[in-house]
């Protein structure tokens, strides 16, 4: 690990590692996509080469196979896997419920299909995610090409009926282009501030012609590990109902050694 790195970047990377304690030898392990969940896909590329740990990796968007691959992970498909031991992903907003906005990163559809079929998900995050209600980041809603200019003002007329505090949305760009999805879909941002029902608002919005599926991840995470840029990580069990404190130290050499607080 460079020794260099800023506080949120120290407080992925520390989340990433505590979250490598989960994966076990012979596991089917879904990897998500982003910043955070980089960090993990390289942790445990060093415990493959390092420590001879054995896994299949199935990864959520190009980017990350990519990057699995590089690592030396041994990479397969979920056609391959079927059913997963454990995903461990990023999220871009968590509630006291574990309940996640995700898809900053227009990823959101495999990886809500990868974290679905699997035994248990862990999002790693740093403390700027938590929220007390979901909807101050923009809700990603994958929307196919066909159409998706009335797709969208049907995502809108529904919003009027619906526990928001904004209607307004937007399509993802990518420079002067609408942004490609993985499977070759574009992404509207919705920017409704507050969501009072995320439940009835992701059954709703999956029923619109047009949309393939929302950001929303409703009683999928299991354990949001969350670590700070000192080194503290907290490990937020909602089945146990439990928070369990430990601490990474970061020596000179860049490297980590860790102890219960
Ligand atoms: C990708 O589509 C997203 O769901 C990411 O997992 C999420 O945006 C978190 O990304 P960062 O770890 O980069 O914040």
């Amino acid at each position: 690990m460079p020794s260099d790195l800023s506080p949120i970047d120290k407080a992925k990377f520390v989340a990433a590692k505590k979250a490598t304690e989960y994966v076990k030898s012979g596991m089917k392990v879904g990897l998500g996509t982003g910043s955070t969940a980089a960090w993990l896909v390289q942790c445990l590329g060093e415990l493959v080469r390092d420590e001879g740990l054995r896994i299949k990796g199935v990864p959520t968007s190009s980017r990350t196979a990519m990057l699995a691959r590089d690592v030396g992970i041994d990479v397969i498909s979920l056609d391959e896997a079927k059913w997963l031991d454990l995903t461990i992903d990023g999220t871009d907003e968590y509630d006291r419920n574990l309940n996640l906005i995700k898809g900053g990163g227009g990823a959101h559809l495999q990886e809500k299909i990868v974290a679905t079929a699997s035994d248990q998900m862990i999002v790693i995050t740093d403390p700027t995610k938590k929220v007390e209600t979901l909807g101050a980041f923009p809700l990603p809603l994958e929307v196919i090409p066909f159409g998706w200019q009335t797709t969208k003002m049907l995502v809108e007329e529904t919003l009027i009926g619906m526990d928001v505090l904004g209607q307004t949305t937007s399509l993802r760009m990518n420079g002067d282009a609408p942004f490609v999805s993985d499977e070759g879909n574009h992404i509207l941002d919705l920017h409704l501030n507050r969501i009072g029902n995320p439940r009835q608002l992701s059954l709703v919005l999956n029923q619109i012609p047009g949309v393939v599926e929302n950001g929303l991840f409703i009683d999928i995470c299991d354990i949001v590990i969350v670590g700070f840029g000192d080194g503290r990580v907290e490990v937020n069990n909602i089945n146990k109902g439990e928070v369990e404190k430990s601490r990474f130290d970061f020596l000179d050499d860049g490297n980590l050694f860790s102890d219960d607080i």
